[in-house]
């Protein structure tokens, strides 16, 4: 007998996340401070607000969620101006990038996307069967005038990371406007943007102006990353009514949980700790910019809270060896990039430490592979 599965599934290669820092205790049997920055989670912790919200609403989880989230949906409709049925929220964003490929993605659809973005619009598009067109990076970012060359009359979704991961590039408004101008109105534009709280270039494109045009786009935001809550899982999207209707028709009841509320809720204005995650995050570009240019490695211009660095060797030895010393990083060869790899920014200290043992881990390789003295 064959496989069970649907040929389409059979295909997906499983997303690969960061190692937990257990694992790697595990594994290696290391038995001092591991620092994960394998996942772009903040370095400062979660929003102290968040916490105290949490600690409060611990003792109601015998009770189901609120599954319409009330509160959290009305916070945001505020924070941003539009209306509550303007807004889906999703277990974590990647859970909106499935409900766009479950409402709009059929077997005779295609979604069109970056070949090395991020990998789960691949995967949720397989799930859905639907057809691909991957266009390649241009100079590590985007090449939007190649993706809208690819709509024809299958094209449904376009997925579009800004800034991109795992490369940190962004696309800027004017390349975003003169790209939209040549999408078709069957066409649904998916904006991720989950490292937004980030950014300081001021030619970031408006995305909420677009959805105010009536164009026909959704941009996600997360609270994992500058908010501290990637365990909670709580993500959210926003665009015009008629497509978000259909996205929270895929959703399953209860898919945003008490816990998740109640912190996304607290963390939304927490704005201290948003700024104090940006200063950090700046501050650490600074640093390991400089750091990898005086080690010689080639970096993008990352906008994210994380580093795209090319170190020119096999990334898993870079990646193994900066683990044996307690650093986890993201190797990048699933994403097409086999000699390089992604890092968190974290606070100094950490960012010391990566440093530290990367140029120990690249004094190491070099010495291994000297030719023996004649
Ligand atoms: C571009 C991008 N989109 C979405 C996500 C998913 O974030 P979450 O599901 O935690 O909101 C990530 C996480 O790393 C990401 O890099």
């Amino acid at each position: 007998m064959g496989p069970l599965a649907r040929s389409n599934v059979l295909e997906i290669k499983p997303y690969v996340p960061g190692k937990p820092i257990e694992e790697v205790q595990r594994q290696l049997g290391i038995k001092g401070e591991i620092i994960k920055l394998a996942s772009n989670e903040n370095p400062l912790g979660p929003s102290p607000r968040a916490l105290a919200a949490l600690r409060q609403a611990c003792g109601r989880v015998n009770l189901y969620p609120d599954d319409g989230a009330y509160y959290l949906t009305a916070a945001l409709a505020k924070s941003f101006g539009v209306d509550e049925d303007q807004i889906i929220l999703g277990n974590g964003s990647v859970e909106l990038i499935e409900f766009v490929a479950k409402a709009f993605l059929g077997e005779t659809d295609t979604a069109v996307m970056s070949d090395q973005a991020f990998i789960m619009y691949r995967i949720v598009s397989m799930i859905a069967n639907a057809r691909r067109v991957e266009v390649p990076l241009r100079d590590y970012t985007h090449d939007l005038e190649a993706m809208a060359d690819a709509i024809d009359g299958s094209v449904k979704v376009v997925y579009i990371a800004n800034p991109n991961n795992p490369t940190g590039t962004m696309v800027s408004g004017e390349e975003v406007e003169r790209f939209l101008d040549r999408v078709p109105e069957s066409v649904v534009v998916v904006f991720d943007e989950a490292y937004i709280e980030y950014i300081e270039r001021p030619d970031f494109p408006d995305s909420l102006r677009y959805v105010r045009e009536g164009r026909n786009l959704v941009f996600l935001r997360t609270f994992s990353k500058a908010h501290g809550l990637a365990g909670l899982r709580v993500g959210y999207g926003i665009g015009p009514q008629e497509l978000i209707e259909p996205l929270r028709k895929v959703r399953l009841p209860f898919n945003i949980n008490m816990l998740g509320q109640e912190a996304a809720l607290a963390a939304l204005d927490d704005d201290e700790h948003i700024r104090r995650s940006r200063e950090i995050n700046a501050a650490g570009h600074r640093y390991l910019s400089r750091e990898l240019d005086a080690l010689g490695l080639f970096h993008t211009d990352s906008v994210g809270n994380f580093v795209f660095v090319d170190t020119g060797i096999d990334c898993k030895v870079v990646f193994q060896g900066l683990q044996r010393k307690g650093i986890i990083v993201r190797p990048l060869a699933g994403y097409g990039f086999p000699t390089a790899f992604r890092a968190t920014v974290g606070t100094e200290r950490m960012n010391k430490r990566f440093i530290k043992a990367l140029a120990e881990v690249l004094a190491e390789h070099r010495e291994a592979s000297r030719p023996p003295a004649p």
